[in-house]
């Protein structure tokens, strides 16, 4: 389980699992697939690619990664909370994809047989310390001149939209229940994501409120 100073960033979703995909397609005014599908490829995510979907949650990103990724490719599912896992194998399920591998064990104790070409984190990033960690712990099962290495999350916009969008997030940081505060949102996600992976590329988008980091691996 993922603790880090007294806080625990995987049962908060005990609560918020039903409500989850909801408020997250209703902040991103249901373009959630569009944005994942815009991360995904600047990262450079590829036909018949072998991608880690990290923190996978309710499976939102699997539609956006299947779409570039296709039958020949493969999505390695992994998440260590069990309501957030059964939604995104009962989306699977759904939608017949059978080239989707689940895991229950957290990132810090992931363990492959196989080489990966792609690992994305999406709305997951917690704190920089943690991150390092994780992006060290998928590093190893990857190709370093190959292997790409992605984080798509929120950010607040550095615009006359922020006294708009302030209120929104709290209010969606709110009702999720996160267990971070709108406040650690006022980050620099191009330095300090971008400083954790090599000759990364960085994006903006949706009026600024979100954001796209890729790169190579440590
Ligand atoms: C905000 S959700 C993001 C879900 C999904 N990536 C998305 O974009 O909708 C964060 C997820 O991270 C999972 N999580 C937190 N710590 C984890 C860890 N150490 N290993 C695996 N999953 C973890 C939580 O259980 C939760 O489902």
């Amino acid at each position: 389980m993922t603790k880090k100073a007294g806080k625990n960033y995987a049962e908060e979703y005990d609560k918020s699992w039903k409500k989850y995909d909801f408020i997250v397609n209703l902040y991103q005014l249901g373009r959630d697939t569009l944005h994942r599908r815009r991360a995904l490829q600047l990262g450079g995510l590829k036909e018949g690619d072998t991608v880690l979907d990290l923190c996978c949650g309710t499976g939102l990103s699997f539609k956006a990664i299947q779409s570039i990724i296709g039958p020949k490719g493969k999505i390695i599912a992994i998440d260590i909370n069990e309501h957030m896992l059964a939604v995104a194998k009962q989306r699977a399920a759904d939608h017949g994809w059978t080239n989707i591998e689940f895991s229950s064990k957290p990132i810090e104790e992931l363990q492959l047989t196989e080489q990966v070409d792609f690992a994305f984190f999406a709305l997951c990033w917690y704190d920089k310390e943690l991150s390092r960690g994780w992006i060290k712990s998928v590093s190893r099962f990857m190709d370093r001149e190959k292997g790409r290495i992605c984080f798509m999350d929120y950010k607040l916009p550095d615009n006359w939209l922020r006294p708009v969008i302030y209120p929104l997030l709290w209010i969606e940081i709110k009702w999720l229940g996160e267990s971070y505060t709108i406040e650690e949102l006022k980050w620099k996600p191009r330095e300090v994501i971008g400083g954790m992976l090599r000759d990364a590329q960085y994006k903006a988008y949706f009026f600024d409120c979100l954001v796209a980091v890729a790169g190579k691996p440590l």
